[in-house]
């Protein structure tokens, strides 16, 4: 075999991982495998006879156009849609703010390749979005990771960090927030702190990246409004899916943004895919004016809702003391932080034995040394009884976990240090 091809890839490649997440998601096909690792939805929410007909009628009425390429900017009736609803949100928007894209994880691509130059610093969550972080690795960035608790990103840690950046030769361009029932860990910013970014934007001149894709999925409490409804300088650059919504497989988003902003953003998309599938945008388009997304969140929300309480209760009743979780008010994901010296990646492997599967935290942070001990669960794709019965699997490998290590007495724990350190340990 000659050498291996690999020494041809670009630097660029080099920074091309294979993300935790979707090696887990194989795990899905194992068979009796319960897997909370996905962040699929339910297919069970999926109006699959509403798509039939819709594609049915556009194709019948409109093949034609309906086949072609589109204009990069978007089908325009589903831009004056996305816009009416986004102005419901409180945003001062018209079409021409719209753009419309190939599923919102296109747009971590394009703001990296709008706003981000080699060395370049974003500042993003401990723990972030995932691919947010391997997306925006390829463009050589530098992360700034800064902590969340219950109410998401930490404010006060944010603004000191930002006094010490702006006096960096290149302060930040872009702080990523994922205000609404943040991927990984559920948790959601309050009114008040987003008026401070939406300030602190103003005062340290920077961008914030709003990623909503969750932001209609709330169960419980108030709705809050978006950042982006709270820019009056046209900083925040929103973005939003029909995923959660409607339907992954159809991968249309959406953009919104000040017009200078999208115009850049639209040629960058150009020259990636053209458009997005216009077939896809007449569907969604369709479904929108029909009066469809409506009712059909309702639903979603209903099926989800369920399943978070389902979850939240079998946590309280499975899982060992020393163990805590985020009490999301929406979304698809918890959070859960094992004791400090637990290392979620070996108990994967033990959970994996048990067919349970969940993604360790390590993969949400930009510092490879953060998030050991800690795991993301998700509640949507898993049916109601494979949530108990995966709780009750997670649940068990977690005491044992608990009680062969972690309930030992502190004489216990010396003696075992002692041992180790002997040939006795090295048996
Ligand atoms: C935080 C966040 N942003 C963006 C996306 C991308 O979604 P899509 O490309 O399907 O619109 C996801 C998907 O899970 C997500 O969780």
């Amino acid at each position: 075999m000659a050498n291996s091809l690999s020494r041809h890839f670009s630097e660029r490649a080099k920074e091309l991982r294979a993300s935790e997440v979707r090696e887990l998601l194989k795990l899905l096909q194992v068979p009796d495998m319960i897997s909370f690792a996905g962040g699929f939805p339910n297919p069970e929410t999926f109006p699959a006879e509403l798509i039939r007909e819709i594609t049915n009628d556009v194709l019948k009425k409109d093949g034609a156009q309906a086949l072609q390429y589109g204009i990069t900017e978007g089908y325009m009736p589903l831009r004056e849609a996305v816009a009416d609803r986004m102005k419901t949100k409180g945003m001062k928007v018209t079409k021409d703010n719209i753009l419309i894209v190939s599923g919102s994880q296109q747009v971590i691509d394009l703001v990296g390749k709008v706003f981000i130059d080699p060395k370049d610093t974003v500042v993003v969550t401990a723990p972030t979005y995932l691919t947010a972080l391997t997306g925006w690795a390829v463009y050589q960035t530098t992360f700034e990771s800064i902590p969340i608790d219950s109410d998401n990103m930490r404010m006060d840690i944010f603004e000191e960090r930002m006094k010490k950046l702006a006096k960096r030769s290149n302060p930040p361009v872009i702080v990523y927030a994922l205000p609404n029932f943040q991927n990984p860990a559920g948790v959601t910013m309050p009114l008040k702190n987003r008026k401070k970014l939406v300030d602190l934007a103003s005062d340290y001149d920077f961008l914030i990246l709003e990623d909503d894709p969750y932001g209609e999925l709330r169960y419980r409490g108030e709705h809050i409004p978006p950042i982006k409804s709270l820019d009056d300088e046209n900083r925040v650059i929103y973005m939003s899916t029909f995923s959660k919504i409607l339907a992954p497989g159809l991968r249309i988003g959406w953009v919104v943004a000040d017009e200078e902003i999208l115009k850049k953003l639209v040629i960058a998309k150009q020259s990636a895919d053209v458009c997005a599938n216009v077939l896809g945008q007449r569907i969604a388009h369709e479904y929108i004016v029909r009066g469809h997304i409506d009712p059909q969140i309702e639903k979603t929300r209903k099926i989800y809702s369920r399943k978070m309480d389902l979850m939240l209760g079998g946590m309280e009743e499975l899982m060992p003391k020393g163990i805590t979780w985020t009490k999301p008010e929406g979304g698809m994901f918890l959070w859960v932080t094992l004791p400090e010296s637990m290392d979620s990646a070996e108990l994967l492997k033990k959970a994996l034995r048990k067919r349970v599967a969940f993604v360790t935290g390590k993969a949400f942070f930009a510092d490879p040394k953060d998030g050991t001990s800690s795991m993301r669960l998700n509640f949507t794709h898993p049916s109601d009884e494979l949530i108990t019965e995966g709780l009750r699997r997670l649940g068990a490998v977690l005491n044992q976990e608990m009680v062969s290590k972690w309930d030992k007495s502190p004489e216990d724990r010396k003696i075992e240090d002692v041992v180790k350190g002997t040939m006795l340990g090295r048996s």
